[in-house]
């Protein structure tokens, strides 16, 4: 079988460094070179068209393409028999799945044809709310084939979370099952999704996969079964024509306002990256199994469970359960049981199967493993030893991956076993990314051990293109800060030798197990329990989670702690409900009326010593108070 992703892996510290020059002194043509060995069904005739201001973004101008061609149609000469998704239940004594590039294909191709005949077009906007089965994978790429947009929201969302995103998007269709295992619990999907589309005009017809076989509601004339979708529907379908720059996906994710964002990204620009930067950092080579443990809800499920690795024609492993069922040992058994190469997960599981002592590690070999990676949050050293020592033996570099949902694709990150790796240092930026720490004025800081906040400044193809239907959005959050850059939310340090390490955001988000969080969405549905007055969500440093909310709230009565994590779950979901509820007699506040949230994340913290200044406060008697009631 020929390597065609040989040509486009770096294999040495000097290529490396030679490719970073070349991409920064050239990014057109360096972009150009990788985008070429893609199927097109009409080139570009502009690589690249880039204003920050408006933001403007563009790449591959005048590009024709089908992202499904390219990792589904151009495998299937030389590898369409190879294992394209090894799916693993919930449940280690069901069965699993081996599907193959040719039988994806198919599927893909049918579901394609299902959806048209039920009435979606190129351009329709179609939510995925759907467990972890290889359907959940069919469905985005079967939207991804005729152009519609696919928006996957997280199958742990509340309904009222569900319905925002739904009619934020005006979506047309929703993909989702009759329940969901996770662990010992089966969660019912589709009655969250009919809650949701109650409050939703826009939705015209339901798919329903059939995983849990539950008794659920059927809505004439709008519900239909999965299986009935795609009776005797065609497995042949002629990929729709796309724009490099037509939209791919929406994909919602929370910022320091209440309401989430869609961020957009296209089809171009995607594909080109997340190809590159899955075969780089993970040295991904043909043959080997790859297993990334996210969801497909978040960015990193899109890029490294699905469209990263399928474009580079690789195995990827799907997991439908949660690392500590049946006992905390799966993730180790299921390593072994698929001889997995890469292993992809987020700190947060690390620190809570660590909790769980090395037993469940040591009864498993561990010896397939070449290369471990980490995402989502900051990983603190001693999570870091862990990891390298008893999952990768010392021997597998551990490559921490730095992005976020709007760069689409890692940004900075070791390359495994090519850049050197450092305990909690994401490290170095990949070939075409530009990284710049910057003071509070904006001055970029240049040198080594500078600290400030983390800004980009040339655009790479795969960073976002706006926020859907509110650019001015985008705009403000990520291009106004400072001039000409685009800015991450993230504080980050660059250390004596040069290497990078990300400090966590600066911003009004929590990382909560690597799920971000807006204090803001947080405080908003606080605020719908009918006896909360007014609150305020900070994050303080939690041993498993990375960062717990902590709500302080005011209300007219004591003791509805649980009614109020029982709102939260209701409005957002299980993910969003604080760890930490204290009901406070009011709020630290300047005298225009502001919180200061800087003094309640002390208290969060139990950093009391040092609050700073407090007598400018309109009312500073009340922070000793909430000092007292936090004790
Ligand atoms: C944080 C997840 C430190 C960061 C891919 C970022 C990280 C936010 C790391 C994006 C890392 C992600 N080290 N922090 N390796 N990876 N983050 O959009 O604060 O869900 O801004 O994307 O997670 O979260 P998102």
């Amino acid at each position: 079988m020929k390597d065609f992703t040989r040509q486009h892996r770096i294999s040495s510290l000097s290529e490396y460094t030679k490719a970073y020059d070349s991409s920064v002194k050239d990014p057109e043509s360096f972009w150009s070179d990788i985008a070429s060995s893609f199927k097109w069904k009409k080139k570009w005739n502009q690589t690249l068209k880039w204003d920050f201001e408006a933001p403007d973004v563009k790449w591959f101008l005048g590009g024709k393409l089908n992202i499904t061609e390219n990792l589904l149609d151009r495998h299937l000469e030389e590898r369409g028999e190879e294992v394209a998704i090894l799916w693993e239940p919930n449940d280690p004594d069901e069965k699993g799945l081996s599907i193959s590039y040719r039988e994806l294909h198919r599927k893909v191709c049918q579901f394609a044809n299902a959806m048209i005949s039920k009435g979606v077009a190129k351009g329709d906007r179609v939510i995925i709310y759907m467990p972890m089965v290889p359907e959940a994978a069919v469905a985005m790429l079967a939207c991804a084939r005729i152009g519609a947009v696919h928006s996957v929201v997280f199958a742990g969302f509340s309904a009222s979370a569900l319905a925002d995103r739904i009619n934020d998007c005006e979506a047309k269709m929703v993909l989702t099952s009759d329940g969901n295992f996770r662990g010992a619990k089966t969660i019912d999907v589709k009655g969250v999704v009919d809650e949701a589309v109650a409050k939703c005009g826009c939705i015209e017809k339901v798919i329903v996969y059939q995983r849990t076989k539950s008794d659920v509601h059927m809505e004439s004339g709008r519900d239909l079964w999965w299986h009935d979708a795609i009776q005797d529907v065609s497995e042949e379908h002629q990929a729709e024509e796309m724009d490099a720059e037509d939209l791919l996906f929406i994909l919602y994710t929370s910022g320091s306002t209440g309401k989430p964002k869609g961020v957009v990204h296209t089809c171009g620009g995607y594909m080109v990256y997340t190809y590159y930067s899955f075969l780089n950092v993970f040295q991904y080579k043909p043959g080997d199994i790859y297993w990334c443990t996210a969801d497909v809800g978040w960015i990193t499920g899109h890029s490294y469970i699905v469209y990263g690795p399928l474009l580079a024609g690789a195995t990827t492993v799907m997991f439908e359960g949660v690392p500590t069922y049946p006992d905390a040992g799966r993730f180790w058994e299921v390593c072994d049981k698929y001889q997995v190469n890469q292993f992809y997960t987020a700190p947060t599981a690390i620190r809570a199967l660590e909790a769980h002592g090395l037993e469940l590690v040591e009864k498993h070999k561990l010896d397939s493993l070449r290369v471990i990676g980490s995402v989502g949050e900051p990983i603190n050293e001693e999570a870091w030893h862990w990891y390298h020592e008893h999952i990768g033996k010392r021997k597998c570099p551990l490559v921490d991956t730095w992005w976020q949902t709007e760069t689409g694709g890692i940004m900075i990150s070791a390359l495994a076993g090519i850049t050197p790796n450092k305990p909690a240092h994401a490290s170095l930026p990949l070939p075409g990314i530009q990284p710049v720490i910057v003071d509070s004025e904006g001055n970029e800081l240049t040198g080594n051990n500078v600290e400030g906040n983390l800004c980009v400044k040339f655009p790479w193809p795969s960073i976002l293109r706006t926020t859907y239907g509110d650019h001015e959005r985008c705009k403000h959050t990520y291009f106004s800060a400072y001039k000409n850059m685009y800015f991450t939310g993230d504080g980050a340090k660059r250390d004596h030798d040069g290497y990078l390490r990300i400090l966590g955001r600066v911003d009004d988000v929590i990382n909560v197990s690597g799920h971000r969080m807006g204090t803001a969405e947080v405080e908003n549905a606080i605020d719908e329990h009918p006896k909360v007055i007014e609150s305020a969500v900070v994050g303080y440093p939690h041993d498993i989670k990375g960062q717990g909310i902590y709500a302080f709230v005011i209300a007219e009565t004591d003791g509805i702690e649980d009614e109020i994590k029982e709102t939260v779950n209701k409005m957002i979901g299980p993910i969003a409900k604080p760890d930490k509820i204290q009901i406070v007699p009011g709020l630290p506040k300047t005298r225009s009326g502001k919180i200061m949230r800087r003094i309640l994340r002390k208290i969060a913290s139990k950093e009391t010593d040092n609050l700073g200044d407090t007598s400018t406060l309109l009312n500073p008697e009340v922070v000793e108070e909430i000092i007292k009631g936090a004790s």
